[in-house]
């Protein structure tokens, strides 16, 4: 199994339309949704037909092709005019993932400077195209990086779902769980179903089911017990956005798992890429954690759960201290604490 082994795409550009699999509806159905407009792609971040932070990414950078492809202009300025409202409206859909504002810069990159509209519009497409497929590459780096740290026959708890749906393919933190798997077939995943969206349970689990990966799916008020139990031997998640520090912002219920791996001293690792580290905000405070619908709390599977009126939180992020982490890995190597200095250097390096 390597990573071109993985089957389904998770985004992809079928001539002018971008094609998504629809993660909401996975894994009971495999149903493909086609876009051709930018506020499309938008619409399909902000409802979770594509989630994780680095696909979102690659779907911004794809939006703002489409933008251009949809855009009437004849004009350097009326394109650029149009692209940044495209900008403007992608940039607001989801607000933790830094991977979408660090691609939407990428492509203001491209239009920064005045040129042939069709020539921006090609540009436009083709970057999308190389953030894919930079993405891919930074995730088996990962995976090389990250393989050799786990013990033979390592029992490894992931949270959320940090795979090939959440990237552009491989995954970040399911892509080390795959290059473990690919050195050591005895090793065994811990899947967290990952309340209340069920990432774990719907889309890791599904995931790993198809690739034959030995796996048991436990609810998120497990890991304690199999903790306390010895039965953890590493923590490997992704994160949404790492601040200068090295706090790592990732799926609701990554911290609480830290603290549990911390207590029995079990190492607590993130994959992620250099284009989640936002070396502009110096610590995880500063990192905006996104608020969903109080549904998905007081609903599952579509049916009412919670009384009527009930007051409800659903903070879809939160923050995990870089105390609490035993190392960072990116495309650029393993980052030990202190992260500053090392981080900086990889994402000056990207
Ligand atoms: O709300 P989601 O499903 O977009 O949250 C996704 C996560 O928290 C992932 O762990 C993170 O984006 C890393 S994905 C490689």
């Amino acid at each position: 199994m390597d990573e071109s082994s993985y089957k389904v795409k998770t985004i992809e550009w079928q001539g002018d339309e971008v094609v998504m699999i629809d993660q909401r509806v996975l894994p009971l159905h495999e149903e493909y949704v086609h876009h051709r407009t930018w506020q499309e792609v938008g619409d399909s971040i902000k409802t979770m037909v594509i989630r994780g932070a680095p696909a979102i990414g690659v779907a911004a950078a794809m939006g703002m092709a489409l933008a251009a492809i949809q855009s009437p202009a004849d004009s350097y300025e009326a394109l650029r005019r149009d692209l940044d409202q495209a900008a403007t409206g992608l940039f607001e859909t989801r607000p933790t993932a830094y991977n979408l504002g660090w691609a939407l810069e990428e492509q203001k990159k491209i239009y920064a400077q005045p040129a042939y509209p069709d020539h921006i519009r090609a540009r436009l497409k083709e970057r999308s195209r190389e953030i894919l497929d930079e993405d891919v590459a930074m995730c088996v780096a990962m995976g090389e990086h990250a393989a050799p740290l786990f013990p033979r026959g390592a029992r490894i708890l992931t949270h959320c779902n940090a795979g090939a749906l959440a990237t552009a393919g491989y995954g970040t933190a399911l892509g080390v769980i795959r290059s473990v798997f690919k050195r050591d077939p005895s090793i065994h995943v811990f899947v967290d179903e990952t309340r209340p969206f069920l990432q774990g349970a719907r889309l890791t689990a599904w995931e790993l089911k198809q690739e034959g990966i030995p796996c048991s799916l436990i609810t998120d008020n497990m890991a304690g017990f199999f903790f306390r139990k010895g039965d953890i031997d590493a923590v490997v998640v992704g994160s949404d956005r790492i601040a200068a520090n090295g706090d790592v912002a990732n799926k609701i219920g990554t911290y609480t798992v830290s603290v549990l791996a911390k207590v029995h001293r079990v190492p607590f690792y993130v994959a992620a890429p250099t284009s989640t580290v936002d070396l502009d905000v110096p610590d995880g405070d500063a990192i905006p954690i996104e608020e969903r619908d109080p549904e998905e709390v007081t609903h599952f599977g579509g049916s009412r759960c919670a009384p009527e009126g009930i007051g409800v939180c659903n903070p879809a992020f939160d923050v995990t201290p870089h105390e609490n982490v035993t190392a960072i890995i990116t495309e650029a190597g393993v980052h030990r604490q202190p992260y500053g200095e090392s981080l900086a250097a990889a994402k000056r390096g990207s």
